[in-house]
């Protein structure tokens, strides 16, 4: 993405989707983890590329959005709970902006609440985030970094395998493939690319067909990150105007955090124009996320999986979550279709299609021959 140099700027479709998902997902992750039987007494959330906090005409940047969902639940806070927002930005003047935008938004709110402690550093995110977040003693509570840079390999992975340390930690990336496609023979950016994939591992995307560089990217990152310690990964492409190249890899060690994120995901409305797409779809697929959306993708991963042996509804479901961009109720219907039009076939054969039942390929029928009188 090209990166400009005013102070604001422009807020872009796929910008503002991204901010919906945010918000939709922290609105979960928040009280999940400061209520509940396993409730925790303090969760951080970082930014280390935080931005001025506000868009040129207006809009609210990433920092607000989260601060809003953080205070509209202020309850927990006083209640006790303690919250750190940790936020890193490189150039002074927009630190200095992002610092009024924040007074303004927690203004109406009686200001920051006690439970609440705001960090800012005037700094590289890979220079400044790990001791911002020991700083604050982040390192014992549930992490949730979310690392927006303009989506060069600006995070070394030593950093997100720092977080995946912290007990049910996360990260979202923005991920682009197109700098290190341009530039990353360069030998100053070859060690950059090294450090955020933590080794040569990517380099293969010079042997590669120009059609296959940008999924090879994006699955050597998703397996970089879960090296690091992100048990689970799922990554999609949002598509904005321009056909942007711009990923979202979230990594968490939680699988009721993926839960959360896929509902999420599927409740972004689709903004004008924006939409995801599975990076594994051999097709290319883009999704409309919208209430009949195109299962297509899913039927042929699915097929896929069944041509390896067969799998129990229940593992289906597994896969569909920890695989594809898709939610598990999906996969129940994609199944049900399947079997409507004898592609698989179900053991028992009758009953309801619970979980445990079994699921297969149904054996090839002989082509149709024609009768000889
Ligand atoms: C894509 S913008 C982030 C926008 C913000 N997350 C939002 O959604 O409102 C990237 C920001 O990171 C800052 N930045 C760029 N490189 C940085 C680095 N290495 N460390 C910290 N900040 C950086 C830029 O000045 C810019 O404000």
């Amino acid at each position: 993405m090209p990166t400009p140099r005013p102070l604001l700027w422009h807020c872009a479709p796929h910008t503002r989707a991204k901010h919906e998902l945010l918000r939709r997902y922290l609105e979960a992750w928040f009280p999940i983890l400061l209520q509940g039987p396993r409730a925790r007494e303090c969760v951080t959330y970082v930014e280390g590329f935080a931005g001025p906090g506000i868009y040129e005409a207006g809009e609210p940047g990433s920092p607000i959005v989260a601060l809003q969902v953080f205070l509209r639940q202020r309850r927990l806070l006083d209640a006790g709970k303690k919250t750190n927002v940790v936020l890193i930005e490189e150039r002074a003047d927009r630190l200095q902006r992002l610092q009024k935008e924040i007074n303004d938004a927690t203004a109406p709110y009686g200001n920051v609440p006690d439970g609440m402690r705001i960090e800012y550093r005037n700094d590289r995110c890979a220079d400044a985030l790990l001791s911002a977040l020991h700083a604050v003693g982040a390192m014992k509570t549930p992490i949730f970094a979310f690392l927006d840079s303009w989506g060069g390999p600006d995070i070394p992975l030593d950093v997100a395998r720092a977080i995946a340390s912290a007990p049910s930690s996360e990260v979202l990336v923005t991920f682009g493939t197109r700098f290190l496609m341009q530039f990353g023979k360069a030998e100053a950016h070859q060690a950059s690319g090294d450090q955020a994939f933590g080794g040569p591992s990517w380099r293969k995307v010079w042997d590669l067909p120009s059609s296959k560089k940008k999924s090879f990217l994006v699955s050597t990152y998703r397996e970089s990150l879960k090296a690091a310690g992100f048990r689970y990964v799922l990554s999609f492409e949002m598509l904005g105007d321009g056909g942007h190249d711009l990923h979202l890899v979230y990594g968490t060690t939680n699988p009721l955090g993926l839960q959360k994120m896929k509902e999420a995901m599927w409740k972004v409305d689709p903004i004008r124009g924006v939409n995801y797409r599975d990076p594994r779809d051999p097709d290319q697929l883009s999704l409309e996320l919208s209430f009949d959306p195109d299962t297509g993708p899913l039927r042929r991963a699915i097929l896929e999986e069944l041509s390896k042996g067969e799998r129990t509804l229940a593992q289906l479901r597994d896969f569909t979550l920890l695989e594809t961009v898709y939610r598990p109720p999906q996969a129940t219907i994609v199944v049900k279709d399947l079997l409507g039009r004898g592609l698989v076939e179900r053991e028992p054969a009758r009953g309801q299609l619970s979980s445990d039942k079994v699921i297969r390929l149904a054996p090839k029928k002989p082509p149709e021959t024609e009768p000889l009188f």
